[in-house]
């Protein structure tokens, strides 16, 4: 690994505002508190220590506390959808969860005597990130390209971030996945139409890190003798509001406005919905404009076209070979036009053979995903997307659901939205509130609960002209002629689409990065819906039904999964169904393959199709 973990740095939500705001008339007070000092400080001089000690200083609610944890227990009791499965026995590879019982780590926290604001919010972000539920790499710059890390903080770096990956991060079940997450990836720029270097979450932090600095030990292929770097943690302030001492700290910042109070004014106020404020680090100098033209940045692999979230290259080498990256599935129905007409080229082009690259796509919308994957296969079904899903059903679920079908007020839990799979073909929609009226019970791991019938989120068919466009093609409906290539990263609607190439159709997929020698999943957080904990709130004031959970004391976003899918004939849920993340190869990464997805591809493409 090289300096891509750079200096990372960075802490809190804090006083852009002295920035931002004309000079005061007056001299502004001296402050002697420690939220005071943080928020008289200008954005460039706020140190770690200023943020640890204004978080440190925020006095113990009891009263508050109380509301948030209350309101926790009753969303993972009454609303998350894998509370009982998080606690299944030791998962089996690539993941390797104990299990994890929410419940009894929230009850935990009840009956821990707190004085510290920051300590509580922070045991209740790890006990929520401890379920796992959401996100080795080279880049470099500068003067340190081309180094290797040997130790981080004196130890070993490799270890070092492996453990930091087992221990603290909460986006995938595996670890190697978790691992991908922490250290660099590409991502594509739009508007210059290339892949560009992102740092990872080991050198971004939300939380403030475990010290103000980070000690790195570099070898440089041009020195003989190892360097030492100490980079401090920069903290990059993501509010302008305004406060002066602790009080005005939590006012301003932390708790939920007040219903009486006039919204802020607009022009100045940038909320962060966090229980514990950001850490992000200070923006980089722009980077040395590139000389990079638009869309030619490989020499050996050209860019045809490149739409909203696909693009589609032609391998030089490899004249038989073509491209389709796809990096994110957040998408208009118009990208399905894009991905016709790039297949087309690519047909035109006598190509066969076809690399669809899912690296890093953190998901969007699941019809696209599904799309995607089907699109290949035209004669093999209708292009919809479908896996059998179910809902956690409370009575108060059953209440809000019973004033709210087919209306805009009861949000995700109206039938209407949901297919009827007893009915006929199984693709229409529910015609009365049965689904949520009738539940069937399902005990997981020694809890019983109720829970829908399976369903599907309803969608409209995808015209069959695009399937019938694509059914000449040389590959279509060719499994050997296609590979996808997936890293940890590929999460959520992407992972789905994994899912439907590799399970539904049997295409053969590449998986990279993670640890040499070591399993690596495919993707991330599969196979479950996502809802915001504020939008729930609004779903039950609009129904008039009595929500069972009090509105959080402070501005954190909560967002939960509320849906869950399943494989096609599973009995688990994909989120926990460790089998189904396998790829068919692993591959590792490489100075060569971590800088530039075309020596990727050519990689996959050698060893796939000589
Ligand atoms: C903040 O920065 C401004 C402009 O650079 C400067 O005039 C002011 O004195 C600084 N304030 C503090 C508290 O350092
Ligand atoms: C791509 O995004 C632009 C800007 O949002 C939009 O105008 C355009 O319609 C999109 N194209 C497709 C194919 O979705
Ligand atoms: C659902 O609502 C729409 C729009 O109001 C209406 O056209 C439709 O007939 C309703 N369907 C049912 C089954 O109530
Ligand atoms: C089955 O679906 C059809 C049309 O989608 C609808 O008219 C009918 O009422 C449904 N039957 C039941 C029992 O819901």
């Amino acid at each position: 690994m090289s300096p891509f973990f750079k200096a990372i740095l960075s802490a809190s939500t804090a006083a852009l505002i002295a920035l931002t705001q004309a000079a005061p008339a007056h001299p502004p007070p001296r402050h002697v508190d420690a939220c005071g000092i943080l928020g008289g400080l200008n954005a460039t001089d706020i140190t770690y220590q200023h943020v640890v000690d204004c978080y440190n200083a925020i006095p113990f609610d009891s009263k508050q506390a109380g509301t948030t944890l209350s309101t926790m227990l009753t969303l993972f009791k009454d609303f998350y959808v894998f509370t009982d499965s998080a606690l299944s026995p030791t998962a089996t590879r690539p993941f390797s969860d104990d299990p994890v019982d929410i419940i009894g780590k929230l009850e935990t926290i009840g009956r821990t005597k707190y004085t510290s604001d920051y300590k509580f919010h922070t045991d209740i972000l790890n006990a929520v990130s401890s379920l796992r539920d959401a996100h080795t790499a080279y880049f470099s710059k500068g003067m340190y390209d081309d180094c290797t890390v040997n130790t981080i903080n004196g130890q070993d770096a490799l270890t070092y971030v492996k453990n930091y990956a087992r221990d603290v991060t909460g986006h995938s079940h595996d670890p190697n996945a978790r691992l991908n997450y922490l250290l660099a990836t590409q991502s594509f720029d739009e508007e210059r139409r290339i892949f560009v270097d992102n740092e990872g979450d080991f050198s971004l932090r939300v939380t403030v890190p475990e010290a103000p600095y980070v000690d790195y030990q570099l070898q440089c292929p041009h020195l003989t003798e190892p360097v030492d770097l100490r980079e401090e943690w920069i903290v990059l302030p993501q509010t302008h509001i305004a406060f002066e001492d602790v009080d005005s700290f939590v006012t301003n910042i932390c708790l939920q406005p007040a219903e009486t109070t006039p919204p802020a004014a607009e022009n100045s106020v940038k909320l962060l919905y966090k229980p514990v404020p950001q850490i992000i680090k200070r923006a980089e100098p722009e980077p040395e404009p590139e000389t990079v033209t638009p869309g030619h940045q490989y020499p050996g692999a050209e860019q045809l076209l490149a739409g909203n979230a696909t693009v589609f290259y032609h391998l030089k080498d490899r004249p038989d070979t073509g491209v389709v990256v796809c990096h994110t599935f957040l998408v208009e129905d118009e990208e399905r036009d894009v991905v016709i007409q790039g297949l087309k080229v690519l047909n035109d082009r006598k190509v066969t053979n076809i690399i669809v690259d899912l690296q890093s796509n953190t998901g969007g919308y699941a019809g696209f995903a599904a799309f995607l994957a089907d699109i290949f296969f035209p004669s093999s079904r209708p292009l919809t997307a479908d896996l059998p899903s179910d809902i956690r059903v409370s009575k108060a679920v059953q209440q809000i659901s019973a004033q709210g079908y087919n209306s805009s007020h009861s949000g995700f839990f109206d039938a209407y939205m949901y297919v009827d799979m007893k009915n006929g073909t199984g693709t229409g929609r529910y015609q009365n509130n049965d689904l949520f009226e009738h539940p069937i019970t399902i005990t997981r791991n020694g809890r019983t609960n109720l829970w829908t019938e399976k369903t599907n989120i309803y969608a409209e068919t995808v015209p069959t002209s695009y399937s019938a466009a694509v059914s000449s093609f040389s590959w279509s409906d060719k499994v050997n002629n296609i590979r996808i290539v997936t890293d940890g990263l590929c999460g959520s609607a992407c992972a789905m689409s994994a899912y439907f190439f590799t399970r539904r159709h049997n295409v053969a997929s590449y998986s990279i990065g993670g640890t040499h020698g070591e399993d690596l999943s495919m993707f991330s957080f599969a196979g479950a819906s996502v809802a915001k904990l504020s939008d729930v709130q609004s779903w039950f004031k609009d129904s008039n039904v009595v929500s069972p959970m009090a509105d959080l004391p402070y501005r954190s976003l909560v967002a939960f999964s509320w849906l869950e899918m399943y494989g096609e004939g599973r009995t688990m849920p994909l989120e926990y169904d460790a089998e189904l993340y396998r790829p068919t190869y692993r591959l590792d990464y490489t100075p060569a393959n971590a800088r530039s997805r075309e020596a990727l591809w050519n990689e996959v493409a050698a060893a796939s199709w000589k």
